[in-house]
């Protein structure tokens, strides 16, 4: 019941998905004990009728603006008095209207009423989802706070393939249960997270490359999620699969990952720069395979862009927290590698103890401000690792 007590208005919008959206709201109200009343838009009736929606809320579904019922300001109850607005599905057409303050219907006037208290379940055919006004849009709300469960990839509606089927279920009611129920500690933050290993090629096949697993970077991503925050993963090549409802971008080189990164600089608010990314990389890259026969004695050799400086450079504002992999004198090197690359904080694990650093599950840490505070963190699980170092952060910047 991990939504007791909670009110929530369900909007329903005239998508091809609403028909999960029944399954959906018997969870919500039964299964999780959630208040709900539903409000349905025209187009979404002409795709089912309110009945459904009304047994299982066991409240009547509101359709009308101008309804006859004596109860004149449900437009401003049913977006002020609840804990959540959820539009699920969400059409672009919703999130269009939201954007620009139009209210010429009972969700979307109740929307305006409840401003960023609104998420938006996305669903729709993936050229609506890609079209730039739409994207837009999205930023704009994101900006100002209102939440997105983003849509998947999968086989549409529509008989294309492509990002636009609405969210699963229990990524839904996990959403929520973040959203109403975690300590929002990033809320309205734009969070930027690298992670795992970058490959420097080569030939079209062989590369160098290290040990990085990138759990402790998708441990972060996730977390932060669960604060709250809007989140984007820079992620170079690994075998975890990537989290449901967090922007991933895939890169392979350096360089790549410099490119996508830097794309963030100016409008992140924290960046947690997780990857591992490869120190060195051939001087020359050959685009076909090499033979064995043809294969040179010694490689060439060149350094890989630094991508905290060139990141610290272009932004002087975002919260860094790098990390470090240091074994011998660690904690000098990783103080001094945090004021050279202009980092906020540094995230210091010693590879050589058991159980920590890369491939493991579990990680030891000592994290260091720029004031030279710190803090151990024992060993444990990733994901703990990472709460904490999230929690430790934000805790450090609200000192006066
Ligand atoms: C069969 C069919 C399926 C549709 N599916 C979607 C969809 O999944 N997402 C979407 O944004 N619009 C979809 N539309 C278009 C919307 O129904 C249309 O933009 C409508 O004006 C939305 O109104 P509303 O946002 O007030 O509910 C679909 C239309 C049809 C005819």
């Amino acid at each position: 019941m991990i939504l007791k007590n909670k009110k929530i208005t369900l909007g329903l919008t005239g998508g091809i998905a609403i028909y999960k959206s029944a399954a959906l709201l018997r969870r919500l109200v039964n299964d999780n004990g959630a208040e709900v009343v539903v409000i349905m838009t025209e187009a979404a009736r002409k795709f089912m009728t309110p009945l459904i929606f009304e047994t299982f809320s066991g409240q009547p579904v509101v359709t009308e603006m101008f309804s006859r019922e004596k109860v004149y300001t449900r437009h401003i109850d049913l977006g002020r008095d609840v804990d959540m607005v959820l539009v699920c599905p969400a059409t672009a057409n919703i999130v269009a209207k939201t954007a620009h303050g139009i209210a010429d219907d009972m969700l979307s006037t109740v929307i305006l009423t409840a401003g960023n208290k609104t998420v938006f379940a996305l669903a729709m055919n993936d050229r609506m989802y890609a079209n730039p006004i739409t994207r837009a849009n999205i930023r704009k709300l994101k900006d100002l706070g209102y939440g997105f469960i983003e849509p998947e990839y999968g086989d549409l509606a529509c008989k294309d393939v492509g990002k636009g089927r609405l969210a699963d279920e229990q990524t839904v009611i996990n959403y929520i249960d973040r959203r109403l129920n975690g300590k929002n500690l990033l809320q309205g933050k734009k969070v930027v997270v690298t992670a795992g290993p970058t490959r420097e090629y080569i030939d079209a096949v062989r590369f160098i490359s290290n040990r990085s697993s990138g759990k402790m970077g998708y441990a972060l991503a996730e977390e932060a999620v669960k604060e709250g925050a809007d989140v984007t993963l820079i992620t170079g090549p690994t075998a975890l699969s990537l989290p449901k409802d967090i922007v991933t971008v895939r890169v392979e080189s350096a360089e790549e990952m410099q490119k996508r990164l830097l794309e963030h600089a100016g409008t992140a608010d924290f960046l947690f720069m997780a990857a591992a990314v490869e120190d060195i990389a051939p001087a020359e890259q050959v685009s076909s395979k090499l033979k064995k026969s043809g294969l040179p004695e010694a490689l060439k050799l060149r350094v890989s862009p630094d991508l905290l400086l060139s990141f610290r450079a272009a932004d002087k504002r975002c919260c860094i927290v790098g990390f470090s992999v240091e074994m011998e004198d660690g904690e000098a090197r990783s103080l001094k590698k945090m004021d050279t690359k202009g980092m906020d904080f540094i995230v210091w694990n010693d590879p050589s103890k058991t159980g920590t650093g890369f491939e493991f599950d579990t990680n030891e840490v000592t994290i260091f401000a720029k004031d030279r505070s710190e803090w151990h963190l024992p060993m444990t699980d990733k994901r703990e690792i990472a709460r904490q170092i999230i929690n430790r952060i934000i805790e450090h910047g609200r000192k006066p």
